[in-house]
């Protein structure tokens, strides 16, 4: 594996390779085993939006596999006051070993993998959000024993985190269910490749959507960049929230997951939220495991 630009990219195989080594770097730093597969390494990390979760873990991810990272703001690099990306990717290959980037448009981190000849690692995009996937998936298999067969139902805007879970919910034998309002469906390139490989719904049935559904995700209703139909959403998805009454058609023993940031009373009641806390919060944790294999497999000598 060379680069995680997406799911769509990876084989089965190499998704259950980055889970299993994702388990295996859990237990090492649980148990203080030194693993400094990247010893040496530099990591960039390009950040055209806000991040949390992805910033740390990174940044953390790095310095425990014995490499450092480094955060490049879009405020601060020559990207931001028009440095195209093709000479940035042939820059930046010069100093790194690999580069995340955070960004709007696919395209870009399309282009810094063809223009650039170090691993690049997606992450998020207003199309994918390939590593929380990963990390979600680590996390069902953690909670459930095994994700083949499995129903996940997604409930709100067929944004970056519905295109994901599909194919990497898909690719990994699982039964994808997407509640969304018309209009707001995920990619159809997308639906129609989930629809010819497995067992795929869309529908604006939320309650259909969740039925006998072993996870229940849900994601906020207006993402990074759609600050200003924010308003407008809040009345468009106001009957797509995963509350008590939702989770009551779900399996008895279903998860909740949210990739966070939350909004309480939005797409998620308080109660649910809390309700399954133990799982939401895993999920978090996980971002730095799952991360760390996929570094560890772009990124580590090979040979
Ligand atoms: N879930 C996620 O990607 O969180 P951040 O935006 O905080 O990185
Ligand atoms: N769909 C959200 C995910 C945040 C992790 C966004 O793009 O803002």
């Amino acid at each position: 594996m060379k680069h995680l630009l997406k799911l769509m990219d990876l084989s089965y195989k190499e998704i259950l390779e980055i889970l299993n080594l994702a388990d295996q770097l859990k237990y090492e730093k649980k148990y203080g085993i030194e693993h400094h597969y990247l010893k040496g390494k530099t990591l960039g990390m390009i950040f055209q939006k806000s991040s949390t979760r992805t910033r740390v873990s990174f940044e953390v991810g790095m310095y425990d596999l014995g490499g450092s990272a480094l955060f490049l703001s879009s405020r601060d690099l020559q990207i931001g006051r028009g440095e195209p990306i093709e000479d940035t990717a042939r820059v930046l290959s010069r100093y790194l070993d690999g580069i995340m980037i955070r960004t709007y448009d696919q395209e870009e981190v399309e282009k810094l993998a063809k223009y650039g000849d170090i691993p690049i690692i997606n992450g998020l995009t207003d199309y994918a959000h390939p590593c929380q996937v990963l990390a979600d998936l680590m996390t069902i298999r953690e909670h459930k024993g095994s994700v083949r067969g499995r129903k996940l139902c997604f409930i709100g805007d067929g944004n970056n985190m519905a295109n994901s879970l599909i194919v990497g919910g898909i690719k990994m034998g699982m039964s994808v269910a997407i509640g969304c309002p018309k209009g707001y469906e995920p990619d159809a390139e997308i639906m129609k490749w989930a629809s010819e490989n497995g067992e795929f719904l869309c529908t604006d049935d939320i309650f259909e959507a969740a039925k006998d559904a072993d996870v229940v995700y849900t994601d906020v209703w207006a993402s990074m960049g759609e600050e200003a139909e924010a308003e407008e959403r809040k009345k468009i998805f106001a009957g797509f929230q995963v509350n008590a009454e939702l989770m009551a058609v779900a399996k008895k023993d279903a998860m909740v997951l949210h990739c966070l940031p939350a909004h309480r009373g939005e797409e998620i009641t308080a109660d649910v939220l809390e309700a399954h806390a133990a799982e939401i919060f895993d999920e978090a944790e996980n971002r730095l495991h799952a991360q760390k294999a996929v570094m560890v497999m772009c990124m580590r000598n090979k040979g």
